[in-house]
């Protein structure tokens, strides 16, 4: 569960701890994205003053969209896939990923 679409202004990145994810506000709508490092699976860290998300293990950094900026990173991390419950709460499912790109409009 991650609120309600309202709550993500384009720009905005919250991190999930309990599910390894960021929800991530973008142009009409959001996305998630996993946190899982692609390199060795590491939990990864939003840099807000950077704008973009750091691995605390080997240095790979990624930009907003989950692209590599540098590796060792290996792939993008995944985009994964949301829905809207009959309360209109946002809802991520970690065991689905999606197509690089695919926004979530609610
Ligand atoms: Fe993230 Fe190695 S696990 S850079």
């Amino acid at each position: 569960r991650a609120g309600s679409p309202l709550d993500y202004p384009e720009g905005v990145v919250r991190f999930n701890k309990q599910q390894k994810a960021y929800v991530i506000g973008a142009p009409g709508g959001v996305y998630a994205l996993s946190a899982v490092c692609t390199h060795l699976g590491c939990i990864t860290r939003f840099l807000s003053d950077e704008k973009c998300i750091a691995c605390p293990c080997h240095g790979s950094r990624f930009d907003l969209e989950g692209n590599v900026i540098h590796g060792p990173a290996p792939r993008p991390l995944q985009w994964l896939e949301m829905q809207v419950d009959a309360t209109g709460t946002l809802l991520v499912d970690t065991s689905v990923t999606i197509p690089h790109g695919r926004i979530f409009k609610a």
